[in-house]
């Protein structure tokens, strides 16, 4: 394993707002020496959902043995850290306490610095932390770190695309954002849960759902593509989902549960959801061009669980090509919630000269990148 340049380059992330207790040890220049993740998945399957009271008691129980595992496996001590960051919003805020209560202990009791991340701009920066292999990071090796940002400077274009968030934004650096657009109702990940449950798929619902589609004919129904050829750049999924909970009920529930049936509705809401964002990204780096005309190789990331699906990377990254922008996603291992992207934020705020913050900060249940986006027409503020 590398080592540090200096033991005091070392910083301990610790990500807890969802149904992941995830704590990593990552290197302000990008060496990855450690990352755990303790999933709730278990805990949750049997509610159908994550429970938030659930949640937050998880990651109690969880917490003080993951972040062991992450030093140990760091071969560190306390005292070797520069900085402990958690995630300090948006998020359930139960767990959110956890993780934050947990860093300022950290901190206080080492004299070191604190950072609250927004664990959105953790997704948002995670493709700057280099081309991991993502082999490597399956496999459990973590020696290929290393960071490499030739590939992506700033500014460029973001998609996000989680379980509770779909946005476009120009991201300036950190805590610097420009949303171009939201979703207006449901979230790009939701679709994709609800639609796994609607089919009795098992959670994550996301994976099973991308795994079931690829035995499916994704012509097979034929879903709507929300706001597509439309101008702007926010999002709706909401009528997708009824749209799949319809055709279930109508042309496969009373036909048995056909498998195959049911694998062709998988294929066709993945294909929807790819299209739908694939138009609004369209609309938003033609935006972004025109906003940065002097850019000669922008960039356009994809981060956030849903990047972790194949189809949806592979239709973005040929979108990007088309358009002229270099496509950069994390490995798909660095997709989904973890706790590298929270210490690699960290790392991001010190380098950019951002101050620590202090151990008084309040969590933050809602947190927008950008403060000063209007909500979309017809509906109401979402983090
Ligand atoms: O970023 P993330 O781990 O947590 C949030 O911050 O929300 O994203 C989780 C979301 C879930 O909705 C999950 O179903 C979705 O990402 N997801 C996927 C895939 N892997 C995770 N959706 C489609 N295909 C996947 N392979
Ligand atoms: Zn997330």
């Amino acid at each position: 394993m590398a080592e540090p340049k200096s033991p005091s380059d070392a910083i301990l992330g610790i990500e807890t707002s969802c149904d992941e207790t995830a704590a990593a040890v990552v290197t302000r220049d990008g060496v990855i020496r450690s990352n755990i993740i303790a999933s709730q998945i278990d805990d949750h399957r049997q509610h159908g959902g994550v429970v938030p009271e659930v949640a937050a008691r998880a990651h109690l129980s969880q917490i003080d043995h993951v972040i062991r595992r992450a030093m140990d496996e760091a071969d560190l001590k306390f005292s070797d850290l520069c900085a402990v960051a958690a995630t300090g919003g948006p998020g359930l805020i139960g767990g959110v306490l956890v993780g934050t209560v947990t860093a300022k202990a950290i901190a206080s009791s080492c004299g070191i610095d604190y950072f609250a991340i927004n664990h959105l701009e953790g997704h948002a920066l995670t493709a700057r932390l280099t081309a991991l292999d993502p082999d490597a990071l399956d496999s459990g090796s973590l020696d290929q770190g290393g960071i490499d940002q030739g590939g992506i400077a700033y500014p460029y274009l973001l998609l996000l695309v989680s379980g509770g968030h779909t946005q476009l934004l120009a991201v300036a650096g950190p805590g610097s954002y420009r949303r171009y657009g939201t979703t207006m109702d449901d979230a790009a990940g939701e679709a994709f849960d609800k639609s796994a449950k609607i089919l009795g798929l098992d959670l994550p619902g996301g994976p099973k759902l991308e795994a079931l589609a690829k035995d499916g004919n994704p012509k097979a129904y034929d879903l709507p593509r929300p706001l597509m050829h439309k101008p702007g750049c926010h999002f709706s999924f909401s009528g997708l989902k009824t749209a799949v909970l319809t055709t279930y009920q109508q042309a496969i529930a009373p036909h048995g549960d056909d498998p195959q049936q049911k694998a062709d509705l998988a294929a066709s809401l993945q294909v929807a959801v790819a299209e739908s964002l694939v138009s609004r990204s369209r609309n938003a780096l033609r935006q972004f061009k025109s906003d940065y005309p002097d850019m000669t190789s922008p960039a356009f990331v994809v981060a956030g669980g849903v990047a972790a699906n194949r189809l949806i990377r592979q239709n973005l990254e040929d979108l990007a090509a088309r358009e002229g922008f270099l496509f950069k996603a994390p490995p798909i291992g660095l997709c989904t919630d973890n706790a590298v992207m929270i210490a690699w934020a960290a790392a991001e705020r010190m380098a950019a000269g951002l101050a620590p913050d202090a151990l008084d900060f309040a969590p933050r249940p809602r947190w927008p990148l950008d403060p000063d986006a209007s909500p979309p027409p017809g509906r109401g503020v979402r983090p």
